[in-house]
């Protein structure tokens, strides 16, 4: 039997005087998934890291209690043991793909051979293995491609397939779908379902609804404490759990006014049934620990004031040194001022799209006018003035060992005299709430709190257009309201703002146009009432991307009327059933 059991295990990483995990225990078992909630460093990444043995092995730190891999006739007590003992057993999804990937193999393929070459397994069932992995993950035409020259999605996937291929009992997976396309993350819901079918315990850490969703049961964490554990859709309607940082998901709240009980509360057609038939109005706002002030503290860092910059991509094309054609003949105008989010599948060229409008990449054919001029002559330093730009990965960004000279570079570069500096860093430092991090090496705090350090680089330089891609990745409650305030307040001075997302509901609430990409193309270009209307369902299925789930609710209801926000669609459940009475 498979299993994974952890007693009592309290962490403290060497260095450091709190604990990372204080007296934790549970208990996944053959045929379950437990999921784990919590906001950035509850600890959930520590407990994955402990469950498959990297902690303390790898990643020193001082542990006590247990944690027992496998079944009571035949158990290692991970903690102790050393990697071969583990290989076999657990297997690890990292939450950032480029630092699981070996960097040392050039093919898709010979990646995924990679671990069961170490297991001494037979050339003949290897390739079995690996070809189910890659049809399972959709990576299959990705092969023969170099796992490091992939889209972050296509990255997470082949990471994901790295484990699916190793067969091991117990599955651990850190936010397995942060980089995901909203198709993904429901593959990836069912794959671990299946797991679990197939008798493997798997424990997930994830902020997707979906995923939480698929676990029979959810703990949530709190400064390495577990604060509730339960049903899903019961622990994550809380108090507690919001208390903790999460913000109640939109379906939870949406079954909640539906009257569907707990076990149901993923159910979309449960709760369209429900609100149809009988909406309550008992749904509780989140409390307001989890809703950050508004613009107050901003104002401050605008010290310059910006002049209205537009941009025009013209028959854009890119073709990458290996032959990949990532775009093909994209044209798109955005006037000053505008807020544009682009969605579209894993590997369909948003990232390549937006590294040509700071030059990061230069076009294989078109052009692109920034200000009325053409970017071709001019330099990545020069643009960087104009147009702001936070990487998807966030380790592409970072190179300085503390957080404030991270945020200074970019206005320092820019010339700025040293009070402007010291300006527009303590502002930028207190918009992402790193203020306390000032002096910490940036490599020293987790994906979601680096993807903040490089925001705050860019906002210090105060430039009129800010590029975001994936701000939202692996954000909990409280970051993905710091992010949505600052895109409010940057365009609330006239600046224009461009997001990349997977998160649906993200892109609907923030931005007023929305660019859909398929396979190097623009397939859509609308407002989200527009793009998200059932009319679009199946443009948006080609390119794997689904409208946000109070959307989805309100067409299983029939509703003509496109909504994003729970509320609204509770207030419109309750008018007609007051109409009908
Ligand atoms: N450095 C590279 N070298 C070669 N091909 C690349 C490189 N980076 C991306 N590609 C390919 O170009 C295509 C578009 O990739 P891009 O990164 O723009 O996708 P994306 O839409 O941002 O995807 P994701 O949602 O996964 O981030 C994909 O087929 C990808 O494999
Ligand atoms: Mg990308």
């Amino acid at each position: 039997m498979n299993g994974l059991k952890v007693d009592e295990l309290s962490v403290r990483y060497i260095g450091r005087s709190e604990r990372a995990l204080d007296e934790i225990s549970l208990d996944v078992t053959a045929g379950h998934i437990v999921a784990l909630a919590g906001r950035t460093g509850s600890g959930k990444s520590t407990l994955c890291l402990a469950s498959s043995g990297l902690v303390p092995r790898v990643v020193r730190a001082a542990v006590t209690g247990s944690i027992l891999l496998g079944s009571a006739d035949c158990e290692v007590e991970a903690t102790k043991a050393n990697a071969a003992d583990l290989g076999g057993r657990v297997g690890i999804v990292f939450s950032t793909p480029s630092l699981q990937l070996s960097a040392s193999k050039p093919t898709v393929r010979e990646e995924l051979a990679f671990g069961l070459e170490n297991l001494g397994i037979a050339r003949a069932e290897m390739d079995g293995r690996i070809d189910a992995a890659m049809s399972r993950l959709g990576v299959e035409h990705l092969a023969d491609r170099e796992p490091l020259a992939l889209s972050g999605g296509e990255q997470q996937r082949v990471a994901i397939a790295a484990i699916v291929v190793m067969g091991t009992g117990v599955v651990v997976l850190d936010e397995p779908t942060a980089q995901l396309d909203p198709q993904g993350t429901s593959e990836i819901t069912e794959l671990l379902s299946e797991m679990a079918a197939d008798g493997r315990a798997v424990l997930v850490s994830e902020h997707a609804a979906d995923v939480l969703g698929a676990a029979g049961s959810c703990l949530v964490l709190d400064k390495g404490r577990v604060v509730a554990r339960g049903l899903p859709g019961e622990v994550l309607a809380r108090s507690e759990a919001n208390s903790a940082g999460i913000d109640p998901p939109t379906v939870v709240t949406l079954a909640i006014a539906a009257g569907v009980t707990a076990s149901a509360a993923f159910n979309e057609r449960a709760i369209a049934a429900g609100l149809a038939a009988k909406p309550v109005r008992d749904v509780r706002e989140p409390s307001p620990g989890t809703r950050i002030e508004e613009t107050s503290h901003w104002e401050p860092i605008l010290v310059r004031a910006t002049t209205p910059v537009s941009i025009e991509v013209k028959g854009l094309s890119h073709t990458y040194a290996g032959g990949v054609e990532a775009l093909r003949g994209v044209d798109l105008a955005i006037s000053p001022g505008e807020a544009v989010a682009i969605i579209g599948q894993n590997g369909s060229g948003k990232t390549t799209l937006v590294k040509h409008l700071n030059g990061l990449l230069r076009p294989t054919a078109g052009q692109i006018v920034i200000d009325g001029r053409d970017t071709a002559s001019r330099l990545v330093s020069d643009l960087a003035r104009t147009v702001g730009f936070v990487f998807q990965d966030p380790d592409d960004q970072l190179f300085h060992s503390r957080v404030d000279r991270e945020v200074a570079f970019g206005p320092r570069n820019m010339g700025f005299d040293s009070a402007h500096i010291s300006t527009v860093v303590e502002s930028a430092l207190k918009l992402t709430r790193l203020t306390d991090q000032r002096a910490t090496n940036p490599y020293d705090l987790d994906l979601s709190t680096r993807k903040l350090v490089a925001l705050a680089g860019v906002l210090a330089t105060e430039s009129p257009v800010l590029v975001l891609d994936e701000p939202t990745m692996g954000q909990d409650g409280p970051g993905r309201h710091s992010i949505e305030s600052i895109i409010r307040a940057w365009r609330s001075t006239g600046r224009t703002v461009i997001a990349i997302s997977h998160d649906m509901e993200f892109v609907a609430r923030n931005f007023d146009r929305i660019v859909v990409m398929r396979q190097g193309q623009i397939v859509l270009d609308g407002p989200p009432s527009m793009v998200f209307a059932p009319t679009n369902v199946t443009v948006l299925e080609s390119t794997g991307l689904r409208p946000p789930p109070a959307a989805r609710i309100a067409a299983l209801m029939g509703l003509s009327v496109v909504s994003f926000d729970a509320a609204d669609l509770i207030n419109a459940s309750l008018a007609i059933s007051a109409s009908r009475q």
